[in-house]
């Protein structure tokens, strides 16, 4: 573990604070509230279910157990509402807005309801958080904001004309938060998140993240396909990195704030080995898959390479990676595997 993060952690037992998550019941945020209230944090959760689940939920009561479940208000609420997000908020120090719609294909299919949710309703948690006076304000951005931009590793401050709509939400969200450091003072931090996976992760539906996909399909010994030629990359960031950014960010000193940082552990793995790499784990839990790929046609909106730059959140929020790419789907697969009828 970092030592910064060792350190909030520490920081964080001696003097709980109240954290709202939005987007509580979606995979990240259901992450992060298990890992806030195993460190005896108070929690607030807001959610309207669009995309996330009651089961997960239920999940992180089991693992936190009665006495830290405790500590977490769950509102069911939409962000798209003004009262709400200032009704959730209230009494917070630390905010980490989770809740959006993810997907670029979802956000190509109804550009509306994505820009509803993502644009909207991230301004209405910016004006109730600012006006609330919180601590710290954490909110997810996302690589798809570098767009077409073509220089790799991706750093911060270089990026390209966005490819999606989706893209365009997440860009107009740092848009947003650096007009209000600027104007009001209100110093928030986005994380741009490169293709979180891990446990919680929905594998169901037509806007399903690819390992969740994948991983459903082989548990099911179907063929999966590949969406063009399998050389398109990523940097896919277990989850725990991610929570690890949040509370990092959530703490950090005023000077390291209304900034934007890549969240992931900066590395690249393509389509192809992702594939073989995920067959490998299967393997070594007993569940070999022979069946080879099927190629179909390039996703319209994809970015076609994508890895991150990850020196400055390392420089100015001490965050330190704890899982590669094999370390995180040898942790996430057991999960599937237990949740797979
Ligand atoms: N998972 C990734 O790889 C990734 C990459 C980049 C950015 N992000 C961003 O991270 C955040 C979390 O993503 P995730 O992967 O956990 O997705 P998710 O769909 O599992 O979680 C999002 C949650 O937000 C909730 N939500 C959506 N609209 C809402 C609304 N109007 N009001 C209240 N709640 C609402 C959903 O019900 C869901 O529980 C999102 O902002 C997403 O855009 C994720």
């Amino acid at each position: 573990m970092s030592k910064a993060f060792n350190k909030c952690q520490t920081q964080l037992r001696e003097s709980p604070k109240a954290w709202l998550v939005t987007g509580v019941a979606g995979f990240i945020g259901s992450n992060l509230l298990e890992w806030l209230l195993e460190n005896k944090q108070r929690v607030v959760g807001l959610d309207n279910y669009a995309t996330g689940h009651p089961e997960n939920l239920a999940e992180v009561r089991d693992a936190v157990g009665a006495s830290n479940w405790k500590n977490f208000l769950f509102i069911e609420g939409d962000i798209r509402d003004l009262q709400t997000c200032r009704d959730a908020v209230r009494g917070v120090d630390y905010v980490l807005h989770q809740a959006a719609l993810g997907s670029v294909p979802r956000s190509l299919d109804d550009p509306l309801t994505s820009h509803d949710a993502n644009i909207n309703g991230f301004l209405n948690m910016l004006v109730a958080a600012r006006d609330e006076g919180v601590e710290s304000f954490t909110y997810a951005a996302s690589s798809s904001t570098y767009g077409d931009h073509p220089a790799l590793p991706k750093v911060e401050d270089r990026i390209g004309e966005p490819l999606s709509p989706y893209a365009v939400t997440k860009l107009v969200n740092e848009l947003y938060a650096s007009v209000f450091a600027r104007n009001y003072g209100f110093r928030a931090i986005g994380l741009r998140y490169f293709n979180v996976f891990g446990p919680r992760q929905d594998p169901d539906g037509p806007y399903a993240a690819v390992i969740p996909r994948w991983v459903d399909a082989m548990l099911a010994d179907k063929r999966l396909t590949i969406n063009g030629d399998g050389e398109t990359s990523r940097d896919f960031c277990y989850v725990a990195n991610a929570v690890q950014a949040n509370i990092l960010a959530a703490m950090a000193s005023e000077e390291a704030r209304d900034q934007v940082y890549n969240v992931a552990v900066g590395d690249r793995t393509s389509l192809n080995e992702l594939f073989d790499s995920l067959a490998c784990e299967m393997a070594a839990l007993k569940r070999d898959y022979s069946r080879s790929p099927l190629y179909g046609d390039f996703r319209p909106g994809d970015v076609r390479h994508s890895q991150a730059d990850i020196s400055k959140i390392r420089e100015y929020l001490g965050f330190q990676p704890t899982h590669d790419i094999r370390a995180g789907l040898a942790a996430a697969l057991p999960w599937y595997l237990s949740h797979t009828s």
